[in-house]
């Protein structure tokens, strides 16, 4: 069995690696990753030496990908821009990786006749919730970020290629994930790391924002349940089914560092951010039996041990983001701080 994982020198992407290679020990596994900014060789350093790995550096819009991908069974599409933030700077690179680099990719797999395409996608591309529903796969899309309206496009054509090539794809929808190697320009690893050096949490408008989290373990088992025996040409959402909101995980993380609530500073919202994911993760769960098997709140210290544990692989990343850390972070102007009065509109 040989598996391409492209974007697997990413967050999820190389701890699908590590699980692939712990519990798969007859699999080969080839990384294509353009190692951008977010992907990072160090996240793969443990299995560097392995056989049954091998790694090529490559951007997925590029027409070597059919070259590259010839003679594999599987192709796991996890690469792409991910950041709400960086899209709503510039949506260039979103748009040329999420959809044409998907395109690409869903060519050189039907020329090349893979058997099996897993599109790893994202529960953003079914918009924002109020407060009560979830989201099912039979939900209307209706993406709202640039970033979730390229991944709504690259899921279209996937299944677009399975409907009129036959090509055998399937499509997951997941929630937001945290755990070990996540970028540190995400919520958690930003709050877990500005609580750990006493800086301020930034946290985004009234911090009332609800996300469904999930361990990134339990989301690398269920596209693996997907990958061996999910249907083709199905879509299956993957959740936490653990809500919560902004505020109450900086507060988590504060409480976990014994440090006060006043080191929480409301800043200006993200444009058009999002009010609230909750998804329905029923059918994965009906079909393939997957279930999550971290509770939040275990994995949230296991993963602040994480990021302790591993200061120079964030130092690193830091310092190779320096710009983009100080705009984000110290040159942000606080609309309140502390936990006094909600913010004004
Ligand atoms: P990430 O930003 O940590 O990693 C993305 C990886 O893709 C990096 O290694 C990067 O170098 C690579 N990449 C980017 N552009 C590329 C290109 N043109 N060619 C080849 N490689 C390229 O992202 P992540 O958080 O690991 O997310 C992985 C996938 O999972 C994405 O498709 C994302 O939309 C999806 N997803 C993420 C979450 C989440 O909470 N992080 C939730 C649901 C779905
Ligand atoms: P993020 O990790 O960017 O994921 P997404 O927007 O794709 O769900 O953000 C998660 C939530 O945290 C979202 O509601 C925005 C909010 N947020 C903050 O309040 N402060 C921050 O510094 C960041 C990065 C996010």
């Amino acid at each position: 069995m040989k598996i391409v994982v492209t974007g697997g020198a990413g967050f999820i992407g190389s701890n699908f690696v590590h699980l692939l290679m712990r519990e798969r020990p007859a699999t080969n596994v080839v990384v294509m990753d353009k190692l951008t900014y977010a992907g990072c060789m160090e996240n793969l350093r443990e299995i560097s030496s392995d056989p049954r790995f091998s790694f090529v550096q490559m951007d997925i819009c590029s027409p070597e990908v059919a070259d590259a991908i010839a003679g594999a069974d599987v192709v796991v599409n996890f690469a792409a821009e991910t950041h709400v933030d960086r899209s709503i700077e510039d949506a260039a690179a979103f748009v040329r990786t999420n959809v044409e680099g998907a395109w690409r990719l869903l060519e050189s797999a039907r020329a090349r006749k893979i058997g099996r395409f897993v599109q790893i996608g994202t529960d953003e591309v079914y918009g924002s919730l109020g407060p009560t529903g979830k989201f099912r796969e039979d939900t209307p899309l209706t993406p709202r970020s640039p970033y979730s309206s390229t991944k709504a496009a690259a899921d279209l054509l996937a299944l677009s290629y399975a409907h009129t090539h036959k090509l055998p794809v399937i499509v997951t929808r997941c929630s937001n994930n945290y755990g070990p190697y996540q970028f540190p320009e995400k919520f958690i690893p930003v709050m877990v790391l500005r609580a750990m050096r006493g800086e301020r949490l930034p946290v985004y408008g009234d911090g009332l924002n609800v996300r469904d989290w999930l361990h990134v373990e339990d989301h690398c088992r269920a596209i693996l349940a997907v990958m061996e025996r999910g249907r083709e040409g199905e879509v299956y959402n993957i959740g936490g089914d653990c809500e919560r909101e902004n505020l109450h995980v900086a507060q988590t993380i504060l409480q976990s560092f014994e440090r006060g609530y006043e080191l929480i500073e409301f800043v200006k919202d993200r444009p058009g951010h999002d009010r609230r994911y909750a998804i329905d993760c029923e059918k994965i769960k009906a079909e393939l039996g997957w279930q999550q098997r971290w509770n939040f709140e275990t994995g949230l210290q296991a993963t602040i041990a994480w990021y302790q544990e591993n200061a120079a692989w964030v130092e690193n990343l830091q310092q190779q983001n320096r710009d983009y850390f100080k705009r984000h972070y110290d040159d942000r102007p606080a609309v309140r701080q502390g936990l006094g009065a909600a913010p004004q509109p």
